[in-house]
């Protein structure tokens, strides 16, 4: 019995061990902490347990006989965060690259298995050299059996990647299939193809960072939804990202303890500009409507013509998605349509309530942006609101035009609560472009066609650049007061916490992807 004891504290400790003390320095000398002290960080105290520590490969080839390493270079296991249950799986460079082969997969696979069964997020800690050279073919599989779970946990479990190292080829793909991708600034990168290959087929000179790290990620591609100037700010970010989020798609999300006090905030008033044409900045709106300090924002640097976060409101988790005037004049395009699309499906899945503030001119015009298809993705944002079922409130601060209208979680696709400020221009579009378009004789056959296009602009400025027709129709449900935007929504959202909404039976909607 001793002996057997003293076995298993032996391959306790080489487990413990990694890849060693020399690649463990290596791994430090990069910034980068170790597959196990990242863990110790993310989780509390104490509550890591670990599954699979002894699991080693079963490739005898290329001189894997001689190289086994307890735990196959990924440590896998469940603990909580903040009293919460969640589950995890952090790839160790230090053990032959931290390289996915197939016992590495099957450790993932299984805490994954087990998420689903038991309704907790997965948190994937990503710092890997892809495929395990050595094994061939087995680790594609285990790659695949990855993709299929993270496909099957989606909209069932929050799926969380933290990017901590590299993140090449198609192991890229299991992240993308997740709901938010953290990559860690100068230590960490993502591509399909790396620099080497682009340059032999495109010719291009570009460093990893510049292909694919968390700058890249973040202002241009969109793959990245946070980034972190290190791994500890990493793991705070992460902590606070599942705060709003409840633990399976069939809980609501933990409420906040909140005092109700006076509501009112008077510095709403003064923040949408006399001239309709001035920016303002939304987000001045959204940190004052909702409690202090817990807006939380996500692709903060990516098509930031839309703003998307996560807040509270009276202590409740809500998603909030805004029209931002002060960048493009808050116009949706490509991207934030793709942006706003993903953030409402995320919210809808995980039984978040949606808050819309808008004002938004319309559809951003150009060849670059219809031959990239802005039909179709535009029909992403429009497709996702109408489909979604949580309790979804609109504040319309001041321009409402167009198809825009429409896609901005109009009464008409279903919205729950619209309201809208005196501020408010609710119109097929601008008026200056209406009266060119249908006074266009009057204004040419003019004696002073200037004097007559302002006359006519105005004519119609007054009879639809407010937010009065669409009220008598019913459309906004109450025009408010900027001060009285907080409280109104307290009692929206508590009024709508009990909704049930189902959308017709069916196999799966078709989303124009
Ligand atoms: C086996 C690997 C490995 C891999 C790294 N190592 N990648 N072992 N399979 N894929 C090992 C190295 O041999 C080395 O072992 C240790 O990990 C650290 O690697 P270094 O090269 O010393 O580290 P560094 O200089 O930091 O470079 C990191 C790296 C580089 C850029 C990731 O290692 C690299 O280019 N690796 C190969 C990447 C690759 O081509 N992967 C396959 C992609 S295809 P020792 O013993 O010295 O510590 C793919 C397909 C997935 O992933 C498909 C899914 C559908």
């Amino acid at each position: 019995m001793s002996e057997k004891v003293e076995r298993f504290k032996q391959l306790k400790a080489e487990a413990l061990k990694g890849g060693g003390e020399a690649r463990i320095e290596k791994q430090h000398a990069k910034g980068k902490l170790t597959a196990r002290e990242r863990i110790h960080f993310l989780l509390d105290e104490g509550s890591f347990q670990e599954i699979g520590r002894l699991v080693t490969h079963r490739s005898t080839l290329f001189g894997l006989d001689k190289q086994v390493f307890y735990g196959d270079g990924v440590v896998t296991g469940y603990g909580t965060i903040n009293g919460r249950l969640v589950y995890i799986f952090s790839q160790d460079f230090t053990v032959l690259g931290g390289s996915l082969a197939e016992a590495h997969a099957e450790k993932i696979t299984k805490v994954m298995d087990l998420a689903v069964k038991n309704g907790a997020p997965v948190i994937g800690l990503n710092d890997s050299g892809g495929a395990r050279i050595q094994e061939g073919v087995v680790s594609l599989g285990g790659y695949a059996d990855i993709f299929y779970r993270n496909v099957l946990s989606s909209g069932v479990v929050p799926q969380i990647s933290v990017i901590m190292g590299p993140c090449a080829g198609g192991a890229v793909y299991s992240p993308a299939l997740t709901d938010f991708i953290l990559m860690v600034e100068n230590t960490s990168y993502m591509f399909v193809t790396g620099p080497n290959v682009v340059k032999t087929v495109t010719h291009e000179e570009v460093s990893s960072e510049d292909l694919g790290g968390a700058s890249a990620h973040s202002t241009k591609s969109g793959v990245a939804h946070l980034t972190a100037a290190n791994e500890v700010e990493a793991f705070e970010k992460i902590k606070k990202l599942i705060s709003y989020m409840p633990q399976n798609c069939e809980e609501d999300p933990n409420r906040f303890p909140y005092e109700a006090g006076d509501e009112k905030r008077p510095v709403l008033n003064g923040i949408v500009p006399e001239n309709p044409n001035a920016p303002y900045d939304i987000k001045e709106v959204i940190r004052e409507v909702l409690d202090r300090n817990d807006f939380y924002e996500i692709h903060k640097d990516f098509a930031e013509n839309i703003v998307v976060g996560f807040g509270r409101l009276a202590g409740r988790s809500i998603g909030i998605v805004a029209n931002q005037p002060a960048v493009l004049a808050g116009v949706l395009d490509i991207n934030s349509s793709n942006k706003a699309a993903r953030f409402v499906r995320f919210c809808d899945a995980f039984n978040i309530p949606l808050l819309v503030f808008e004002d938004v001119p319309g559809f951003l015009p150009g060849t670059d942006q219809e031959w990239n298809a802005i039909i179709t993705n535009g029909a992403k944002l429009l497709y996702a609101f109408s489909e979604a079922t949580v309790p979804r409130v609109t504040v319309i601060t001041r321009k409402a035009y167009g198809g825009a209208y429409d896609v901005m979680n109009s009464k008409h696709i279903g919205a729950d609560m619209n309201f809208a400020w005196p501020s408010a221009e609710i119109a097929v579009m601008g008026a200056k472009g209406a009266a060119e378009i249908i006074f266009k004789r009057e204004i040419t056959s003019a004696e002073n066609p200037t004097e007559m296009h302002a006359q006519k602009e105005k004519e119609y400025a007054d009879m639809f650049a407010n937010p009065f027709r669409a009220a008598a129709r019913g459309y906004i449900d109450e025009i408010i007061m900027p001060e009285e935007t907080r409280e109104k929504l307290i009692v929206a959202f508590e009024m709508l916490e009990n909704k049930v909404d189902n959308l017709p039976k069916k196999k799966h909607g078709n989303i124009p992807l």
